[in-house]
């Protein structure tokens, strides 16, 4: 991809009325831009980061044999009625009527309306367990949308749905989740912490918390260094308290995100909605639900949070939008011999699987070379005449700032050796 050809909007001053560095970064590296007040647009490169995400997401889930669908945005208020959340997230529901005065909803969350489509599709026990989810834009009418896509009025969720005909069932898919959960946050780069956590408006009783600490967020976890003892803030568990398991060391506080949650449902929504099976003994039950969401959107956020120096974003290389930049360092005249090899590694590196941005702009080389750093691709060749008169080729490695120069012949092999040779084709 040639970056004159490519729309990275890069910003050198920090946008005002920012607070969190993930929020000012997304800003000034091109990713994303703010509508209005919690609405936010994604830009090529930081589609390109969410659809990263998006895949290591579709493959956890995919290995423990859920199944991806795709349910609407918009949703009957009648629906809602069934369980009475028409009413408990009446705050964040974005209501209207439609032009035959029926009222709808756009959609916060997912449960009553998978509820409404298994129930018309499952009759016995014979087609349990089944497991669902889908990648998709949730709208919840945030008084306080804050940091960004931290807290959004419209963002990305990955939600997933299991059906099981016991509580045997469930808590085997719950492990499952549980286990994807670990894998999801793992490959992105993040170190969650995992809480046991209360099942608030989506009722239950078994639910945890994915926790990234940060230096934002709107929850808290303590910890206490001397046995890892990991919990939510409460009142017993609170900064300067005795570790309520070792009793020797004091708890320390710290804010984090939470950016996944888990739910053992019950027979909630079934109930509600009336959607039964068929058991083996001749029974008629109502189907044994969990719920799981990600917050896809706020995983870009949590994942610049944690990786970022004062100079711009460091992109696992998991995630990364590219694998490798080539910045060619042209003069005022173009110089042939950086253009063949800008091209040459390009191909090479490209029919490697590695996806490669070219830094082909007419911008001095400090204004690139901000850029560079500003949009933290993980591995940056830098070609330029002085080096070259030695048949040299700088690398740059974004995350140790480790910088080599190699023979113009070695690129291709050291570059690999770098990126750990991600295929991402296959
Ligand atoms: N307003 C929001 N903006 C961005 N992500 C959100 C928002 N609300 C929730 N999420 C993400 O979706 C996940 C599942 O949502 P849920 O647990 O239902 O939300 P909440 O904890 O706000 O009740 C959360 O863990 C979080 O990562
Ligand atoms: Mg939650
Ligand atoms: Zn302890």
């Amino acid at each position: 991809m040639k970056w004159s050809n490519y729309f990275i909007p890069t910003l050198k001053e920090t946008p005002i009325g920012t607070e969190a560095v993930s929020h000012q970064l997304l800003l000034r590296a091109g990713l994303v831009h703010m509508l209005t007040s919690g609405v936010y647009s994604y830009l090529p490169l930081g589609l390109r980061v969410l659809k990263r995400i998006e895949d290591i997401i579709r493959e956890e889930m995919n290995a423990i044999g859920a199944n991806e669908l795709f349910l609407p945005c918009l949703h009957p208020i009648d629906l809602w009625k069934q369980t009475g959340r028409d009413e408990v997230l009446a705050d964040v529901m974005i209501k209207f009527e439609d032009n035959r005065k029926r009222p709808m909803c756009l959609g916060p969350t997912h449960e009553e309306v998978i509820t409404n489509l298994v129930k018309d599709f499952i009759q016995s026990y014979r087609q349990l367990p089944v497991v669902l989810y889908q990648i998709q834009t949730k709208f919840r009418d945030e008084l306080r949308a804050r940091f960004g896509i931290v807290r959004a009025c419209e963002f990305i969720m990955k939600d997933a749905y299991s059906f099981d005909r016991d509580k045997k069932g469930l808590a085997k898919n719950y492990d499952l989740m549980y286990g994807a959960y670990k894998n999801v946050f793992q490959r992105c780069g993040l170190k969650t912490v995992i809480l046991e956590a209360d099942s608030g408006a989506m009722g239950g009783d078994v639910s945890h918390e994915f926790m990234v600490p940060a230096s934002i967020g709107e929850d808290t976890v303590v910890s206490c260094s001397a046995c890892g003892f990991q919990a939510g803030a409460s009142e017993e568990n609170a900064e300067g308290k005795p570790c309520p398991k070792c009793k020797k060391g004091n708890l320390t506080a710290q804010v984090a995100i939470e950016l996944g949650h888990i739910f053992q449902l019950g027979t909630k929504y079934s109930q509600a909605q009336g959607a039964q099976f068929l058991d083996e003994d001749g029974k008629q039950k109502p189907i044994i639900m969990g719920c799981y969401g990600i917050g896809v959107s706020r995983v870009i956020a949590a994942i610049i949070e944690k990786h970022n120096d004062d100079k711009g974003i460091i992109w696992p290389r998991q995630v990364a939008p590219f694998d490798v930049e080539i910045l060619p360092i042209q003069g005022s005249k173009e110089d042939k011999e950086i253009k063949d090899l800008t091209d040459r590694y390009y191909a090479d590196l490209t029919a490697q699987g590695l996806e490669v941005l070219v830094d082909d702009r007419e911008e001095t080389a400090g204004r690139k070379f901000n850029d560079a750093d500003l949009i933290g691709i993980p591995v940056r060749i830098t070609i330029g005449k002085r080096n070259l008169a030695e048949g040299k080729v700088e690398i740059k490695d974004r995350e140790t700032n480790e910088v080599i120069l190699a023979e113009k012949g070695q690129v291709k092999k050291k570059v690999s050796e770098m990126t750990g040779s991600v295929c991402r084709i296959n």
